[in-house]
């Protein structure tokens, strides 16, 4: 999910001993488990091939057809009569007012504009409908799109495209995809639209830190609800949960083109990447899946014992010292090493288990009959505090759920996590494309192994009850409650 997992780590209380004796005995098991699969592939498998992830290499790993969705084109806005100015690569940024936007996001979620559907048909009931959240990290954006585009059996799908940014770049970007049909929605309630008011940070609003008594005296707008941990809320960590309830209420239940749908909606992110037989296996997993078994699919699976770069950057200089006269950079991430033998050894393989948030919540899909279970536990996720959208939803499975969420999750995973920093996390690296070069490499490697016949399942040992707690935070101030209480669509 955008982020959350390194703001977890941050706001995270540490539990009891108990937790802890659990924690180290499950980091033994998967230690022991990693060792295991590690000499397997390596007596299976040809040594890696050096990583090139210069833009040239990574170009050259994308057919050529598709380039244009890599290669953005500057654009004449002085012919547009728009105002606004050229940026240091020759694009033209208009600069929009923000009633403009508003304007112009109203008119999109009003006319609900269904691209390509006379050259791809209406959608069926099989179709998968595809919802992507995007914020504006359009790099990653480009290559989600390329990954999509060749996808088997993709131009049956719709993809909606739900945004909380407006920004005419990436409207343009995604009004050229051609392969499949496209919608665009807006999140109406954006911190872009709203900068100086709720949900957007009003000047009235407490500081993050300050003590609960001060706050009061003050009298600022949320003196009276701080977090579980004493903060007040911060604007920019509430958005994603928000917009990310707002969207499948959206989905389900208000958007014409998918309100006849009875078939599986699968949930993705602006930084993800797919591998090519996705649409297979998520039909593969459906016929599998029925009420009684499980309810959920992933597809991409966080295997706990590789991190990308968020708190791995240690271990890594760790490894590259080991390897004595490497530098840190010419160090492979260590999760390349976990991904391609599972993809190797189980590219047929799916396990159920109970839904974990944090080992789940990536390229997620399920229908109607989840989500009307679901949405009946709204207050569940909307007065949980806790800013983290798949938390939320863990919540509601354990609290709320007649049925928990149960999952069936794909061994080999099918969508990898590409953006090395999350939305509010800037940093350096931002623009950095190593991992989109080691992802298109493990996924050239693994090509034969894809597009298995069948899937072989198998229930995931239970060792402890996953139960939370307490929430994460960040999600104390009641006019986040009301706000995603009423969004809901019921
Ligand atoms: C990376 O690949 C590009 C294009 O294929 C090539 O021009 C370049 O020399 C390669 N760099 C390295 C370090 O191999
Ligand atoms: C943009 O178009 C205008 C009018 O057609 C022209 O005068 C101007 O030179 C163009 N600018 C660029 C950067 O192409
Ligand atoms: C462009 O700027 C002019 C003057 O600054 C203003 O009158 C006009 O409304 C602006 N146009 C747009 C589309 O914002
Ligand atoms: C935004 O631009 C429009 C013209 O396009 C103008 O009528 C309006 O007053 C502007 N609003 C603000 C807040 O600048
Ligand atoms: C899809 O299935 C649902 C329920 O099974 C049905 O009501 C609906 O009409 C179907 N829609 C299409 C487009 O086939
Ligand atoms: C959805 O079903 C309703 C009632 O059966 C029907 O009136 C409507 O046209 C259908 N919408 C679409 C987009 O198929
Ligand atoms: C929806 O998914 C459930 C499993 O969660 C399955 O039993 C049911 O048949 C599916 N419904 C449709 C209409 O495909």
């Amino acid at each position: 999910m955008m982020s959350t997992g390194r703001s977890q780590v941050w706001r995270r209380r540490s539990g009891s001993t108990l937790w802890l004796r659990g924690g180290i005995i499950i980091f033994i098991i998967i230690f022991i488990w990693v060792q295991i699969s590690f000499i397997d592939f390596g007596a299976s498998v040809p040594p890696y091939p050096d990583y090139n992830d210069s833009q040239a290499a990574i170009l050259s790993m994308v057919p050529v057809v598709l380039h244009k969705f890599l290669a953005p084109k500057p654009k004449n806005g002085t012919n547009l009569g728009l105002n606004g100015s050229y940026n240091n690569l020759g694009y033209f940024k208009a600069t929009f007012n923000i009633s403009d936007i508003k304007r112009s996001i109203a008119q999109y979620n009003l006319q609900q504009t269904v691209y390509n559907e006379d050259l791809f048909g209406p959608l069926q009931n099989d179709s998968i409908v595809i919802v992507i959240q995007i914020h504006d990290r359009i790099t990653y954006l480009r290559h989600l799109i390329v990954s999509l585009a060749q996808a088997r059996d993709i131009s049956q799908a719709l993809i909606v495209f739900s945004h909380d940014y407006y920004d005419e770049e990436i409207n343009t970007l995604v009004q050229s995809v051609d392969f499949c049909k496209v919608i665009q929605i807006f999140y109406p309630f954006s911190i872009q639209t709203h900068p100086n008011e709720f949900p957007g940070e009003d000047p009235g609003d407490c500081p993050r830190d300050i003590k609960k008594d001060k706050a009061l005296q003050l009298k600022c707008n949320n003196a009276l609800y701080s977090d579980l941990y004493g903060h007040y809320r911060e604007a920019k960590f509430t958005q994603t949960k928000h917009h990310w309830w707002w969207k499948v209420n959206r989905v389900f239940n208000q958007l014409d083109v998918t309100r006849n749908h009875s078939g599986l909606v699968l949930f993705l992110e602006e930084d993800h990447y797919v591998a090519e037989d996705f649409i297979h296996i998520l039909r593969l997993m459906s016929k599998t899946c029925s009420d009684k078994i499980c309810n959920i699919l992933s597809l991409g699976t966080y295997l706990k014992t590789y991190n990308y770069y968020g708190d791995s950057k240690k271990k890594e200089a760790l490894r590259a010292k080991q390897q004595s006269n490497k530098k840190i950079v010419e160090v492979q991430p260590s999760w390349t090493f976990q991904v391609l033998p599972s993809l190797y050894q189980h590219p047929q393989k799916v396990e159920i288990t109970p839904w974990i948030s944090s080992k789940h919540n990536m390229g997620m899909a399920f229908n109607r009959t989840t989500w009307n279970e679901v949405v009946k536990c709204a207050a569940f996720f909307c007065k949980y505090d806790d800013y983290n959208w798949d938390w939320s939803l863990q919540h509601i499975s354990q609290n709320c759920l007649k049925q928990k969420l149960q999952a069936m999750v794909a061994k080999g995973p099918r969508v990898f996590h590409i953006g090395e920093c999350g939305v509010h996390h800037k940093k350096d690296n931002c623009g950095s494309t190593a991992v989109i070069s080691k992802v298109q490499q493990v996924l050239r490697s693994a090509k034969r192994y894809l597009f298995p016949e069948y899937l072989i399942s198998s229930y995931a040992a239970i060792l402890k009850k996953n139960k939370l707690r307490k929430g994460n935070g960040g999600w104390g101030d009641h006019r986040d409650h009301k706000l995603c209480m009423s969004m809901t669509i019921t």
